[in-house]
């Protein structure tokens, strides 16, 4: 049995603390795509942590962590953190696997990123410049490297030759960097990385369930920056969605069975691209200002504006959500008014659907107003507790999108939650 917890929107909508909460209930946690460009957010007794690749079931001691073949792996974060889960007391990798089949991000698909936005100039996609878009490119072009290869003997010359076919690239966009002190940490991670547990993450992940291990995927990014469904091209470079699961860890659709999608109660998105909701007012300042909108990766400011009901009921769609967790419905707590997004005049014309391009159009959203419930929620454990406002917000979500909000995230703390009845 296999369920799912993945992003409705263009990311950071606190899948973490979601994977987090969750844990308890399932024996693996599996990333299935997305490398160190996520950045998942966690309290640990108390204290903040940031996850970018190890699972978020890290800190759950009897809990296996596997990183799927989906995934883009960069050895240099990946030891770090294993060395921030150490100083909580969690010997994380004693759980933790990894698939063979998981490519590696080199040194010079940082340096690619970087040269690639640079490029790019004004229209460049504000990549977290954590080698994503190289990596993937490697692995659809097929030519990268993989775990596997490291415990091979022919891998440094495979490096090397990989190597040049990056300089030569890099020397195209006249992009100059020093990675030599990226790559002296790499090959000492490398090092680290093969002490782990690695394992043909396929056959690994197969074989539990049919043991009848419960199985929780967990994804990176969100919907809106899926490769195929987001706002191309100002994407990522996997895929987001449901069907990332099954090829980012080589499990069968038929043995999934809930689909969690984790949404905000408004909506942000770091970096560039269309966002037809973002507020530029006031408004969108106290929403950065009260939720605490800044990069968990990068430190970024995040754009922030109203929930945006044809994309969130467009991802429900695409991922086939069973269940939708809404998170900081405590940052609404000050507004006085709340509007949601139900549809977009597109060029003048009235819409409930996506675009194909975002871009080429000039897209208003089309609000409606909800009066805010002006009460703190953070501490409320109870649904019967929360505020009629709320509830009648909630439910008007519920309608449109058709799918039912089961839980209500009220705070970053792992206890923060209400069950909706
Ligand atoms: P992820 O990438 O989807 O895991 O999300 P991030 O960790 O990047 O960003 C979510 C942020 O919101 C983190 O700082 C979380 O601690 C915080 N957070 C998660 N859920 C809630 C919530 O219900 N209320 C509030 N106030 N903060 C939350
Ligand atoms: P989590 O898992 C929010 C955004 C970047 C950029 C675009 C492409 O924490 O939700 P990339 O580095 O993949 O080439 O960047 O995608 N982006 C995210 N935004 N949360 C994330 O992850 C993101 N990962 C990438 O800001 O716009
Ligand atoms: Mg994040």
């Amino acid at each position: 049995m296999v369920d799912a917890i993945l992003g409705l929107q263009w990311g950071d909508e606190g899948k973490g603390k979601i994977v987090d909460y969750f844990a308890p209930n399932y024996d693996i946690i599996a990333r299935f795509q997305g490398g160190p460009n996520a950045g998942h957010t966690l309290y640990v007794g108390g204290k903040k942590v940031v996850l970018h690749q190890i699972p978020s079931g890290a800190f759950h001691e009897n809990t296996i962590n596997l990183i799927g073949n989906g995934v883009v792996l960069d050895p240099i974060t990946l030891q770090k953190e294993c060395g921030t889960v150490a100083s909580f007391g969690v010997d994380v990798r004693k759980n933790l696997f990894i698939s063979d089949r998981t490519h590696l991000i080199l040194p010079t698909h940082r340096a690619l990123d970087k040269a690639s936005e640079l490029a790019k100039g004004l229209d460049k996609i504000g990549s977290t410049l954590k080698g994503i878009g190289p990596a993937y490119m490697d692995k659809t072009g097929r030519n990268g490297l993989r775990v596997g290869d490291l415990l091979d003997k022919s891998f440094t010359t495979a490096y090397i030759k990989i190597r040049l076919k990056h300089q030569r690239l890099l020397d195209n966009f006249n992009f100059q960097e020093d990675i030599a002190a990226w790559e002296e940490e790499f090959f000492e991670s490398i090092e680290f990385l093969k002490q782990l547990n690695i394992v043909n993450g396929e056959y690994f992940i197969n074989d539990k369930i049919s043991k009848g291990k419960k199985v929780l995927a967990e994804g990176a990014q969100g919907s809106m920056l899926d490769i195929d469904f987001g706002t191309f091209p100002f994407v990522t470079s996997s895929s987001t969605t449901s069907s990332g699961v099954c090829s980012g860890l080589g499990i069968a659709p038929q043995k999934i069975r809930d689909v969690m999608g984790v949404t905000k109660a408004y909506c942000t998105r770091v970096g560039g691209g269309p966002f037809p909701t973002e507020l530029h007012d006031e408004t969108g300042e106290e929403l950065r200002k009260l939720g605490n909108e800044f990069g968990a990766t990068t430190g970024r400011p995040r754009r922030c504006g109203w929930i945006d009901l044809v994309a969130l009921k467009y991802a429900c769609m695409i991922n086939g959500v069973t269940k939708v967790i809404m998170t900081k419905a405590d940052v609404l707590d000050k507004f006085p008014e709340l509007k949601v997004c139900n549809s977009y005049s597109i060029d003048g014309k009235e819409k409930n659907e996506i675009p194909f391009q975002m871009t080429r159009h000039k897209i208003t959203p089309l609000l409606k107003d909800f009066e805010g419930w002006n009460c703190d929620t953070a501490s409320l454990k109870d649904f019967s507790a929360l505020p009629q406002k709320m509830k009648t917000y909630v439910s008007y979500i519920n309608e449109y999108i058709g799918a039912k909000v089961s839980h209500i995230s009220n705070g970053p703390g792992r206890d923060q939650i209400v069950v909706v009845d």
